[in-house]
């Protein structure tokens, strides 16, 4: 794959959730000094870039999406000058940067914020209202906080997120602002988070045409620097709605989400990957494959389920999941991931098979989802818990002796330093995998290979790899070819069920 100015085209993207990925400090909080140390580790993973979740100073009502200042560091993640550190650093070895803006919403604690509550003539950067409307907050309870003079303001998300008014120009300048102030800092990338909600009309609150021009804007600005790619996070109910988001003067890539909630069912993946291959080609965007991040249940429990999609609200959370049917499929989903044409999105941990955690104390979860839900929604901490590393019982090489999220016992069979002594694990599974993809796979087309089961995906790609999935209940025969990587034991070229091989067939 080329490294050119279309690098992300086909990039391995490694998601990094800094409070939950390596702690330098001991404080129980991951922070860029433990991101620094273990830069080594993502690129021998095989990585071409990094995505960080928000790092900005933040009162954390929301995991950091509640931005105090766009312009700053978190003071529990570091500091401006060891973020330009990492930067550096990472493109040493040749990864990229990518980092989250929110332009949705701000925090409370935010400058803006603080003058709007103070001062009742600069509130129209934000929703304030004499009359709030029936709208809900996506994480429970109502959208609309009053403040003590009597005026409403609006926040889709938590009451801490007020949301901007997108009508105001200064929003519009300050975000340029803020993207070239990243980019001038050497940052190759922003995802966009909650990309389709910024304007909002009496009715609707999603989706509407002005946002468009939003991001014909920020394509210029990302346009006048080398190599920049603006990625959105957009939940729309079809692939046409999330290409429009796509077109050439748009975003340049946004995440699968149909790919992340398709159920493990073979008819339902080869629509959702030729309907994301078709809408993708109208604009001339590639597609990208996304199995997990941190909103959503981990893969190895969601396959190990009767119902293996994803559904938001915590619909599915604690319901039966077998484990070993579950991480075989998570090993098979990977390679059938990595071998489509586009980006690759890998959530950490995702990496070392690691399982949702559903039985924390409640009394531990922070995500507002399960206060504002009245804890019928458990929330999204259970695929945030701090990543083992190393060692035999907790914190696992987290670092400092109490992560903030407590990890289970059972984990030490799941830290890297163990399986990366194991030639089985899923680690090494990633590791050769995306090694691989990185040589034969990457960007471009795939075609599909007559099989005489409907329960088999089998296509080929440009390079001459074929990917053959079995999603079937039989063993099924392979086509000739070297095997070159496969997420089960073969017997007597038999592709067992729920497995995934790759293969050199010309
Ligand atoms: C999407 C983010 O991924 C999620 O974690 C966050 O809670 C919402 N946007 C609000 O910013």
């Amino acid at each position: 794959m080329s490294m050119s100015n279309t690098w992300w085209r086909g990039a391995a993207i490694y998601q990094v959730y800094l409070r939950s990925f390596a702690d330098g400090n001991g404080d129980g909080v991951g922070d860029l000094a433990g991101l620094r140390s273990r830069l080594p580790y993502l690129k021998d993973l095989g990585a071409d870039a990094i995505w960080l979740n928000p790092w900005y100073p933040s009162p954390m009502a929301d995991g950091g999406y509640d931005v105090a200042d766009y312009r700053g560091i978190e003071p529990v993640f570091g500091t401006l000058a060891e973020a330009e550190k990492l930067i550096a650093e990472a493109h040493e070895l040749d990864l990229k940067i990518i980092i989250d803006v929110v332009p949705n919403h701000s925090s409370t604690a935010s400058a803006w914020f603080q003058e709007a509550l103070a001062d009742p003539a600069a509130r129209d950067r934000f929703w304030f209202r004499d009359e709030p409307n029936d709208w809900q907050s996506i994480f429970g309870g109502p959208a609309w906080t009053q403040v003590p003079d009597g005026q409403w303001y609006l926040h889709l998300f938590a009451p801490e997120q007020p949301d901007f008014n997108w009508d105001n120009p200064e929003v519009h300048q300050e975000f340029e602002d803020v993207l070239r102030f990243w980019f001038d800092r050497g940052v190759d990338g922003v995802r966009v988070d909650s990309a389709a909600l910024l304007y909002k009309s009496d009715t609707a609150w999603q989706d509407l045409d002005p946002v468009h021009d939003v991001y014909r804007h920020w394509r210029r600005v990302a346009d006048s620097y080398d190599d920049r790619v603006l990625i959105g996070e957009l939940w729309l109910p079809d692939q046409e709605s999330l290409a429009r988001y796509l077109r050439p003067d748009e975003l340049h890539t946004a995440f699968n989400f149909d790919f992340l909630s398709c159920p493990w069912d073979p008819h339902e993946l080869r629509r959702v990957i030729d309907l994301t291959l078709t809408t993708h080609a109208t604009v001339g965007a590639p597609p990208t494959w996304v199995l997990s991040n941190h909103d959503v249940t981990r893969p190895v429990t969601r396959y190990g389920r009767a119902d293996t999609g994803f559904a938001h609200g915590g619909a599915l959370h604690g319901t039966p999941s077998d484990p070993e049917l579950g991480y075989r499929r998570a090993r098979a989903a990977a390679l059938l991931a990595m071998a489509l044409p586009g980006g690759l999105y890998v959530y950490q941990g995702e990496e070392l098979g690691l399982p949702e955690v559903e039985d924390l104390p409640d009394e531990l979860r922070q995500d507002p989802m399960y206060a504002r839900s009245g804890g019928t929604n458990p929330g999204r901490d259970g695929c945030r818990v701090p990543l083992p590393w190393s060692g035999d019982e907790p914190p696992f090489g987290f670092g400092g002796p109490s992560p903030w999220l407590p990890q289970p016992e059972n984990w030490r069979k799941l830290t890297a330093e163990a399986q990366l002594a194991d030639l089985d694990s899923m680690l090494n599974l990633y590791r050769t995998g995306l090694r691989l993809r990185r040589s034969l796979l990457g960007d471009g087309t795939l075609h599909w290979l007559p099989s005489g089961d409907d329960r088999v995906l089998a296509f080929t790609r440009e390079s001459g790899v074929t990917c053959v999935a079995n999603l079937g209940p039989e063993p099924v025969p392979l086509p000739d070819g070297e095997v070159l990587l496969a997420s089960g034991r073969l017997e007597d070229r038999l592709l067992p069920p729920d497995t995934t091989a790759w293969l050199r067939t010309t």
